[in-house]
């Protein structure tokens, strides 16, 4: 691939996967040149999280999930950078990206680090952690999958607890205390000395 002018770009937007149909879930052998255990990053933001992750484990697939055109682009720059053909991004809405286009027990772990916190009480529902969320993640994870999760917010982590907590095809595990990869917000939070809050919640039954 070329790395300067307007290939550069053409080679950038290629790393972003358009599907062809947005009705149907994903074809993952479409996706990756090999098939392998998949880890999902929902919000991905500038993908620095996940283009370290697919570095650290090269034998490992990996998407991105965004919403925002210029994060999708800066993410899609830094796997081309990187020379990464184990990682791509789509653009869309992480619920529905969950709910909808990831296959049944496709996803070996999924990652929400630092979700956007709506912090006023009446902004709440546009919260992605729900307890539809949770089990649309039950849905699409392998059994022993596993979702990771990070926030600032405690109240918002004490809400992810209560509905984690609730839910038994879940058990919550400290496989996530501490991490090797930080995201770009979690290098943020650090610098800024903010108490960070982490789960892990492990599938343990393939019920719904
Ligand atoms: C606070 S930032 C965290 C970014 C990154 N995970 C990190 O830790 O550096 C939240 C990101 O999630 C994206 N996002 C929030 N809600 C979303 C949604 N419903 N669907 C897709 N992306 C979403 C935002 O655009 C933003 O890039």
């Amino acid at each position: 691939m070329q790395h300067n002018g307007r290939n550069h770009i053409v080679a950038a937007d290629a790393i972003e996967f358009v599907p062809a149909d947005y009705f149907r879930p994903l074809s993952l052998a479409e996706i990756f040149p090999r098939t392998a255990s998949l880890e999902v990053d929902l919000g991905c933001g500038d993908g620095a999280y996940l283009s370290a992750l697919a570095q650290q484990s090269p034998d490992r697939n990996f998407l991105g999930i965004e919403r925002l055109f210029g994060r999708v682009r800066s993410a899609c720059h830094k796997i081309l950078h990187a020379d990464l053909t184990n990682a791509r991004i789509v653009r869309v809405e992480i619920a529905y990206a969950v709910s909808h286009l990831c296959p049944a027990r496709s996803v070996e772990v999924f990652h929400l680090m630092f979700p956007d916190p709506w912090p006023k009480r009446r902004h709440s529902r546009h919260r992605v952690f729900t307890e539809e969320f949770l089990a649309a993640i039950h849905r699409a994870l392998t059994v022993g999958g596993r979702l990771r999760i990070a926030t600032d917010q405690t109240d918002y982590f004490r809400e992810i607890e209560r509905l984690a907590a609730r839910s038994p095809r879940f058990v919550m595990t400290d496989d996530h205390a501490s991490p090797v990869v930080a995201s770009t917000f979690e290098v943020r939070f650090r610098q800024g000395e903010i108490e960070i809050h982490r789960l892990s919640l492990r599938k343990v039954s393939d019920v719904t």
